[in-house]
Parts: C-alpha cells; sequence; structure tokens
C-alpha cells in the first residue's frame, strides 16, 4: 500500500479543511500539534485573507499543514433558474430584514492569486476541491516542495487525479459533510454518490497514489477500518466541527447532536451545488427546487445565512454535516485527536487478534 509521508503527520488522521470559517488556524494548530495534519480552507476567502490565516498558523505551530482551494466553477448556470430562485427566497430576504446577495459575484474564487501566494511563501500541503487543477500547476507546486492532494468521489475523478500528477486523491463517500468535490456538478447524476467503504476499495484498484479516505468518519474504529480497506490516512470534518478550536457557530455545535437534527441530506438549496447538511427548514422548503447553479446560489443565499446566524436562527443556517453527526464529542482539537489514535490503536488489536466479539 502506498502511504502519506509520515514526516507530514505521524498519525493518519486529517482534519477537513472546511470553509465559512470553520478550519481556523487555532484547529488547524492543535491538529498538527497533536501529530494529525491541521487544514485551512481558503475557500471564499480573498488571497490576502488566506496569506494572514496563514501566517497567524505559522505563528502558532512549527508542524507542517495543508491549505485547500476551490477550482474556478464553469460557466453552467442557466440565469432565468437563478432568477426564478431569487424570486422564491424573497420572503427570506425579508423574513430576516436582508437583501439577497448579487449572484454574479465571481467563480473563480481568486484561484490564480491564492496559487500565485502559494508558490511565493510555500506550505506543506495544498488540497484542491470541485475539480482537477492541472498538471502545471501541480507540477510548480512539487517543485515549491508542496504535498498536493485532490478530491474525488468516483474510481473514474480518482483515475483524473491521478493523470493530472497529484501526489494523493482524497476518496470522499456520499456519507461526506459540506459539499462533495464532484470534479463536475452533473445534475443528471444527483444520488449516485458511492459509499465510503466501497470508494476506498475502487479507488484502490484504480490507482497507484495514496488514498485518503474521507465522510462519516467519527470514531477510530471507523479509522482502522478505511485503513484495512487501503486507504493511507482517514480526513475528518464533521467530527472537528465540534472541537473546541473550531470556529463553527455555537449553533452550528449544538445542532450536531440535538435532538431537533436527526438527518442529513444532500441538498442545493444554500449553494447551488450538492453538500450535506442537517435537515432544518431552509433547505426543507428550498431544497426541492433549488437550481444546480454554483457558486452563483452560494452568493444568492450568503447574506441570508449570515442574517440568521446573527438572529440565533439555525433554521436558516447551513448546518453541514455529514452522516454520523450524532456522534461528535466536544473536546480540545488535540484531545479529539489523542482520542481517536487510542480507539485506533484498540480496533487494530482487536482486528488482529481475529476480528470481532
Ligand atoms: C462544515 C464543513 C465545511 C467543509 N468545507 C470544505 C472545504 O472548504 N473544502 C473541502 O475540500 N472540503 C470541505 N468539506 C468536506 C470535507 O473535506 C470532508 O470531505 C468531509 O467533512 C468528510 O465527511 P465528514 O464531515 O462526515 O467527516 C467541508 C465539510 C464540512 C462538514
Amino acid at each position: 500500500m502506498s502511504s502519506v509521508p509520515t514526516d507530514l503527520f505521524p498519525h493518519p488522521i486529517v482534519q477537513a479543511p472546511m470553509a465559512g470559517g470553520v478550519a481556523v488556524p487555532p484547529l488547524a494548530a492543535a491538529v498538527s500539534e497533536a501529530g494529525g495534519l491541521g487544514f485551512l480552507a481558503a475557500g471564499y476567502k480573498t488571497a490576502d485573507g488566506m496569506y494572514q490565516e496563514i501566517k497567524q498558523l505559522r505563528g502558532l505551530t512549527s508542524r507542517p499543514f495543508g491549505v485547500n482551494l476551490f477550482l474556478p466553477q464553469p460557466e453552467t448556470a442557466d440565469p432565468a433558474a437563478v432568477g426564478v430562485y431569487a424570486h422564491q427566497l424573497a420572503g427570506e430576504a425579508t423574513w430576516y430584514e436582508t437583501e439577497l446577495g448579487d449572484p454574479d459575484s465571481g467563480r473563480d474564487d481568486g484561484y490564480d492569486a491564492k496559487l500565485a501566494v502559494l508558490l511565493d511563501n510555500p506550505v506543506p500541503v495544498v488540497s484542491f476541491h470541485f475539480g482537477v487543477p492541472s498538471r502545471e500547476v501541480l507540477d510548480s507546486l512539487r517543485r515549491a516542495g508542496t504535498y498536493t492532494l485532490v478530491t474525488a468521489t468516483t474510481a473514474e475523478e480518482a483515475r483524473a487525479v491521478e493523470r493530472a500528477g497529484a501526489d494523493a486523491v482524497i476518496a470522499q463517500g456520499v456519507e461526506a459533510g459540506g459539499h462533495q468535490g464532484t470534479h463536475q456538478d452533473v445534475p443528471e447524476a444527483d444520488g449516485s454518490g458511492v459509499g465510503l467503504l466501497s470508494l476506498v476499495a475502487q479507488v484502490r484498484e484504480a490507482v497507484g497514489i495514496p488514498v485518503v479516505a474521507a465522510g462519516g468518519i467519527m470514531r477510530g474504529g471507523q479509522i482502522a477500518a478505511v485503513l484495512a480497506a487501503g486507504a493511507a490516512a482517514a480526513q475528518l470534518g464533521t467530527a472537528f466541527v465540534a472541537a473546541h478550536e473550531s470556529g463553527a457557530h455555537a449553533l452550528h455545535k449544538q445542532a450536531l447532536t440535538s435532538p431537533l437534527y436527526v438527518r442529513t441530506e444532500l441538498t442545493r438549496a444554500f449553494s447551488g451545488r450538492p453538500a450535506r447538511a442537517l435537515v432544518n427548514r431552509f433547505l426543507r422548503e428550498h431544497g426541492p427546487y433549488a437550481p444546480a447553479a454554483y457558486p452563483d446560489v452560494h452568493h444568492l443565499t450568503a447574506p441570508l445565512r449570515k442574517a440568521a446566524a446573527k438572529a440565533g436562527d439555525a433554521q436558516g443556517m447551513a448546518l453541514w454535516a455529514g452522516q454520523g453527526h450524532r456522534m461528535a464529542r466536544e473536546l480540545p482539537a488535540g484531545q479529539l485527536v489523542e482520542l481517536l489514535v487510542a480507539e485506533l490503536a484498540a480496533a487494530r488489536t482487536e482486528f488482529s487478534a481475529g476480528g470481532a466479539r
């Protein structure tokens, strides 16, 4: 099995990059200090905002860490459909006493400017979501000494990641919280997402580069399972949303284990691209007709989500969460890493002693 370099992170635990203010420098620092790999999320930030966070993180830890970028998105949205959705959201804007955002607020997420910063001031690891970077980009990062990872949600996408020259692939199962990192948004493929254990096995057979498994992982025993299935490490998001250092809104953290939120769904309601969130009022009402229009819908709903958070109304927020959300533990991130490592060791001992009790 090909593995990730253990000098980058001694424990096979990656804290998922989480845009929207969740994966803040103190969270990434605590995870890296504990021997996992902490990540910053550059998505929706300016290049300078990303640079400031990297500087802050470097002040908190000298351990390796990663930075995550979103690929620019093609112009595929139907403006008429976005206009209809804006009409359907008008009542929300009135309710939250705000305006809808401008859907044309940019679709490249400052990709080139962020890459320029990361080539000028290289970081140990960079990962990519929503597509495959060019070979040129991956090669220049490698020359800068940066280890690269790219998300894939199918074996086919994993092959494209390997062909482009990435160092490793993140196999993201359909259980995962937040956005599915599909390379293209194909509405006809909605509902065809692959479960993590099946995906890891398929990706393992499709490519020779190391596989990092993501989606629904909340316990060390699950990490042992994906490692046994051929993954080199596990990437956990929702488990770290609940960590003390996470920048998630307090209502988001509470909702993970609240009896009010019993399930998650993949929805386009908040951003226009399939993303897994706790089912709340906004998702229930608008999910059924939200158009395939990312990031137009993200921009459109941004002021609504902000106003809902400010008003303390979790029913109007995007409560990103994976299917394992009810198993979230509110702990300092370093302690969570230690606990996961202990559970992983115990599960491995059990595996080698002959399996289940
Ligand atoms: C709140 C939240 C925000 C996320 N934001 C990003 C992001 O900015 N970039 C990214 O590559 N993945 C993002 N993801 C997806 C994670 O990388 C990962 O695939 C997912 O968290 C794994 O599933 P889990 O949440 O069940 O552990 C996000 C996930 C969550 C829960």
